[in-house]
């Protein structure tokens, strides 16, 4: 029997956002979303039988709480009552908007089931992953991915492959760790922002023209929706009581800066997550143009840019983390 097993996974980025849940208890998503997988982002695990559980994410020992209900559910599917010493890396910003916990929740799944040595396929990889983060129910399958409202687990819709020339500009406006979970965060513009019904009911009118501007690679159709889906998803987050600002000054800057690339004809759409980050989405023909400005004016932002990635890849024996 293997002792240790690995898993790869890249952050699922939201083009159209889940905010809220229909079940908190099975963490089912109350709106549907639809996101991309970020090819050059990536959390690697590392999972070895232990007699108890521990997580370490970039070197730091985590709260036990926060795996328990994931991990005791795990070892329910997959009918063992192992334990797990667990390694995660991530090689960019941690809990900081850049959707780390769909990747790492995602590469933990797979990394287990490939130590049980079972056949488990992806979409109950994407449900037993659902469980430690609804996005990273998505970051499975890779590509072009749909979670569905109420849904357990994400499907795909087209892989990486299939918009090769889409390209995805991670603006860094602040790398430290966000100030409140997105868990409590949407759990809190649920209970008290009075915009958060009006949010649920147009959500799903958003993502299904989405889905069919994606159909289309129509990226001007796809990003005004992108826009409308983040910009009603923070309108629940100003409201709440207390509001949750997670907005930065160089987030604002950034937002203003597509505004006025839009209107020089560049086809640059931004959109962003519960943290300060601004993500563009563009062509790769305009990619480096739109770089040199973002670094012209704003020196000391650290920009990546990536293209859509595939899913979790994994297997058993060790892995160099
Ligand atoms: O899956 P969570 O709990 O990390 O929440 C993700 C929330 C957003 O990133 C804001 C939106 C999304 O659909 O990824």
């Amino acid at each position: 029997m293997e002792t240790k097993a690995w898993a790869i996974a890249h952050p699922s980025l939201a083009l159209i956002k889940y905010w809220g849940k229909q079940d908190t208890q099975l963490n089912l998503p109350a709106t549907t979303s639809l996101a991309v997988s970020l090819n050059e982002l990536s959390s690697k695990v590392e999972v070895c039988l232990s007699d108890r559980d521990r997580v370490i994410l970039d070197g730091k020992e985590q709260a036990p709480e926060r795996y328990s209900l994931f991990l005791d559910n795990i070892r329910s599917v997959l009918k063992t009552d192992h334990h797990y010493d667990i390694m995660a890396l991530n090689d960019f910003p941690g809990s900081a908007g850049l959707a780390s916990s769909s990747s790492g929740f995602a590469a933990l799944t797979a990394a287990c089931a490939a130590l049980s040595g079972q056949e488990v396929l992806p979409p109950d990889l994407s449900s037993m992953a659902r469980l430690g983060s609804a996005s990273a129910a998505r970051s499975i399958f890779g590509g072009f991915t749909l979670l569905p409202a109420g849904s357990s687990a994400a499907r795909p819709l087209y892989d990486h492959h299939y918009w090769p020339e889409l390209r995805v500009l991670i603006c860094l406006v602040d790398e430290g760790p966000k100030m409140l979970s997105s868990r409590s965060a949407m759990e809190r513009s649920r209970n008290t922002s009075p915009y958060y019904d009006a949010w649920i009911k147009d959500a799903q009118t958003v993502s299904d023209e989405a889905v069919r501007a994606l159909e289309q690679k129509d990226l001007e159709r796809l990003g005004s929706l992108m826009r409308l889906s983040y910009q009603r998803m923070f309108a629940t987050m100003f409201s709440a009581d207390p509001p949750i600002i997670y907005w930065k000054p160089g987030s604002l800057a950034l937002i203003h800066l597509a505004q006025e690339l839009r209107t020089q004809g560049i086809g640059i759409w931004e959109t962003m997550d519960a943290g300060p980050q601004v993500k563009y989405f563009c062509l790769d023909q305009d990619t480096k143009r739109i770089k040199a400005l973002i670094e012209a004016r704003f020196p000391e932002m650290k920009v990546l840019v990536s293209r859509p990635g595939p899913g979790v890849s994994y297997g058993t024996g060790k892995l160099s983390l």
